[in-house]
């Protein structure tokens, strides 16, 4: 029964508060009537045409384009490094030699003699000799033998200086050095030499 006074006021009534019957506005209805239809057609469109690519479908797609593209990337980069050779530059071997100093000397020692790691200043080379080399070993790690793929740590250019740091040891014979690895693999001269 509504009250008399205000027909929209309801006699249900809980701690004082009474209930209001009063429509919804149109605006609302109309937006709920658009879900309705919006449903109707995405369930045509997807369920029953079968028209568009539901999520997993559009997912996939776009990790083969994304795949696509890494893979395109990466075997660029590969090809050009073949081409690269270690720098020269005084201030690129500097940063080389402090990125040595502080993240590879634990395992390889401070003089390159090895530790953990391998020797790197003699002809003795597990992942190969060349400079490329050495970048893609820096770059991709050994994990399983403990060598840190240290692509997420450091940009391109300090894997570079780095790798061409350690170039520079090459020959140098430190003292007590860690015994050889794997088979003799002089490096070959690189392009500058
Ligand atoms: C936690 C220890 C550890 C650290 C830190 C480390 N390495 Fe290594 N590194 C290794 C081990 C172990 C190997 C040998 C992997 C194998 O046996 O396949 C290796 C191998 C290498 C090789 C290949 C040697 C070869 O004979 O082919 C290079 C080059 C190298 N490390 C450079 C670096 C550089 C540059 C850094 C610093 C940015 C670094 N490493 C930091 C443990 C380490």
């Amino acid at each position: 029964m509504n009250d008399p006074k205000d027909p929209l006021l309801l006699d249900h009534e809980a701690d004082g508060i009474r209930e209001l019957d009063n429509n919804l506005p149109t605006w609302w209805v109309w937006l709920f009537y658009m879900t309705i239809i919006f449903a109707g057609i995405y369930l045509g469109y997807y369920h029953v045409l079968k028209a568009g690519d539901l999520q997993d479908a559009a997912f996939q797609k776009e990790w083969q384009v994304g795949e696509a593209l890494k893979s395109a990337a990466l075997q660029k980069f590969e090809g050009q490094l073949g081409s690269l050779a270690p720098s020269q530059d005084k201030a690129v071997l500097a940063q080389g030699q402090k990125t040595f100093t502080t993240l590879c000397s634990p395992c390889h020692r401070a003089d390159g003699g090895g530790l953990v790691g391998p020797n790197l200043c003699d002809d003795y080379w597990i992942h190969g000799s060349n400079y490329a080399d050495n970048v893609k070993t820096i770059l991709n790690g050994v994990p399983e033998k403990g060598m840190i793929t240290w692509k997420s740590i450091l940009k391109p250019n300090e894997i570079q200086a780095v790798a061409s740091y350690i170039y520079t040891l090459r020959g140098t014979h430190p003292v007590n050095p860690k015994p050889p690895e794997n088979q003799v693999q002089p490096t070959k001269p690189s392009i500058f030499e």
